[in-house]
């Protein structure tokens, strides 16, 4: 069986649709990043009274409602439960179910995007048009904040996560980076912090970014043919460098063969190094 970015959309859809009240419970239980610094941040380099687009907002809570109260939010998540919450746990934000992927809206339509734990769900090969996109959306010197994981894995996917199966897909810090700029945007700061899951560190990558006023986006060359066969047996949580790929999984972990299923058309090569 063959698998597509679709097919793993869907896949990721109806996870969260299942899991919605159990990753909200889950979340608060981690102290996962709370939504005062990444508000701070905002006001402290744009101020208050924002435009601001919640990629995969989730429930709602703590971010989206956080930013609610300062700002003008859009929220926007794949999973219609996790829309239907954000609507009762937010009721001054608007919402918007989809993938953000397909989403088009106006041109600078927002003082700043945002995605806490989010894009690690999108297809790393899917993320430079995005980020392109997400700048066209964004005012000139309009912000993006964003985590993301540091694992260098195309494709990752877990049988159970809080007994569903979920997929993931990141680049190194520099692949991030490096597909950031390529988009358009400028690097104000970025940073790896260590967050405690179920008893594991796991570090994310922490990016503000800017969108540049006068340089055009420039287009990587990043095509190239998946060599699956060096995929590793044993696959490792790429969202995350935690050492036993702890975190959210509590389920077996699917081997590296069963993934040569999915076909997933490769569009960037190896990333370089971690920082
Ligand atoms: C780990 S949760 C994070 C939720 C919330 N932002 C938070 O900080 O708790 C990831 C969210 O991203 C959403 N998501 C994943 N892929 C998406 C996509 N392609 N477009 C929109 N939302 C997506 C999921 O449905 C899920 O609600």
């Amino acid at each position: 069986m063959e698998r597509s970015n679709s097919d793993i959309k869907r896949l990721i859809a109806e996870s969260y649709d299942r899991i919605a009240q159990g990753y909200l419970e889950w979340r608060a239980e981690q102290h996962k990043e709370g939504a005062e610094a990444w508000v701070s941040i905002l006001r402290q380099h744009a101020g208050a009274q924002l435009r601001v687009l919640d990629v995969g907002c989730g429930a709602g809570i703590p971010l989206t409602k956080a930013l609610a109260e300062i700002s003008d939010v859009t929220g926007l998540d794949i999973s219609a439960h996790q829309i239907d919450l954000a609507r009762r746990n937010v009721p001054n934000a608007r919402f918007i179910h989809g993938d953000i992927v397909d989403a088009d809206f106006p041109p600078q339509s927002f003082d700043a995007v945002v995605g806490s734990y989010s894009f690690i769900h999108i297809p790393r090969a899917e993320r430079q048009d995005l980020f392109r996109k997400i700048a066209g959306w964004l005012r000139p010197g309009g912000l993006l904040l964003a985590n993301f994981g540091i694992g260098n894995m195309e494709v990752d996917y877990e049988e159970d996560l809080l007994g569903v199966p979920m997929f993931w897909s990141s680049f190194d810090s520099e692949g991030e980076r490096s597909a950031m700029a390529a988009a358009g945007f400028e690097l104000i700061f970025d940073k790896i912090e260590t967050e405690i899951e179920d008893g594991q560190p796991h570090r994310w990558l922490i990016v503000l970014a800017r969108t540049k006023r006068d340089s055009p986006a420039t287009t990587l060359d990043t095509r190239g043919p998946v060599d699956w066969a060096r995929r590793p047996r044993r696959l490792r949580r790429s969202h995350s460098d935690s050492p036993r790929g702890g975190g959210l999984a509590r389920g077996t972990r699917q081997s590296a063969m069963a993934l040569l299923v999915y076909g997933l058309r490769r569009e960037h090569p190896p990333a370089t190094a971690g920082t």
